[in-house]
């Protein structure tokens, strides 16, 4: 299996001095569902947005598809993110002025790709998200919401999806219906994981689990 991301000893240091991550190297393989555990404050949410190139490490090198993110212009780690990863957040961050429909063709208009409707009744259908198109977030449940957070992250095709917590703020049932999601998309579309989660129930969705401890691998 080919590797979608590999991260070699990354480091960083916030600008208050706190050493989030103390060296940290991670991969995860074409297909794979990997999780990321580990309690709060270990630097989980840290791995991520340094993975997805949110923030800069301090040190250490992040490589997607084997091309190097730590030495890339702005222009391209944003053409690269947008290709190829996608992210999704607690807290969805969902567009509260716009309903359903628009949360996800909005994305692909932005991005400037043809059909950025279709594909968004396409993606919508596909999350049983049909009889929802015209309702606003704020009318939906928390899984519901979960659920277009994901549709919008599958608007741009990612080869890989981040999640850092996504089922934090629901159920159990509801937890389960997501991560069943996560495994349909790795079936279907081929798409790779790295989920950060707090919830030891889901252990078993994952193939691999890292374990992150004060901001190290925890072996
Ligand atoms: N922007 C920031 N500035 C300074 N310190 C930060 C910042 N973000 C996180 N930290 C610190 O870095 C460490 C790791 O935080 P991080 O959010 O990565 O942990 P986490 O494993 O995601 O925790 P949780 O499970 O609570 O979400 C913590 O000590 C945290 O206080
Ligand atoms: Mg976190």
């Amino acid at each position: 299996m080919s590797r979608i991301l590999y991260a070699e000893n990354l480091r960083k240091v916030y600008p208050n001095g706190v050493e989030a991550l103390r060296g940290v190297s991670i991969e995860v393989l074409e297909g794979e569902v990997v999780g990321l555990m580990g309690p709060s404050g270990s630097g989980k949410s840290t791995l991520l947005h340094l993975l997805a190139g949110l923030e800069k490490p301090t040190g250490g090198r992040v490589y997607l598809l084997d091309k190097e993110l730590t030495s890339m212009d702005e222009g391209e780690l944003a053409e690269l993110r947008k290709r190829y990863i996608a992210f999704v957040f607690q807290f969805y961050y969902l567009l509260e002025d716009f309903n359903v429909l628009e949360n996800l063709s909005l994305i692909g208009e932005l991005a400037g790709i043809k059909g950025a409707k279709e594909r968004a009744l396409d993606i919508l259908e596909y999350l049983r998200l049909t009889h929802r198109l015209k309702h606003r977030p704020s009318q939906l449940s928390g899984g519901e919401q979960q659920r277009v957070a994901i549709g919008r992250a599958l608007m741009l095709e990612p080869k890989l999806l981040l999640a850092d917590e996504p089922t934090g703020n629901l159920d159990l049932a509801e937890g389960r219906r997501i991560f069943e999601l996560f495994l349909r998309l790795r079936e279907e579309k081929g798409l790779s994981f790295l989920v950060a989660t707090h919830n030891e129930a889901m252990r078993d969705y994952f193939d691999r689990i890292y374990r992150l401890k004060d901001g190290r691998l925890d072996v």
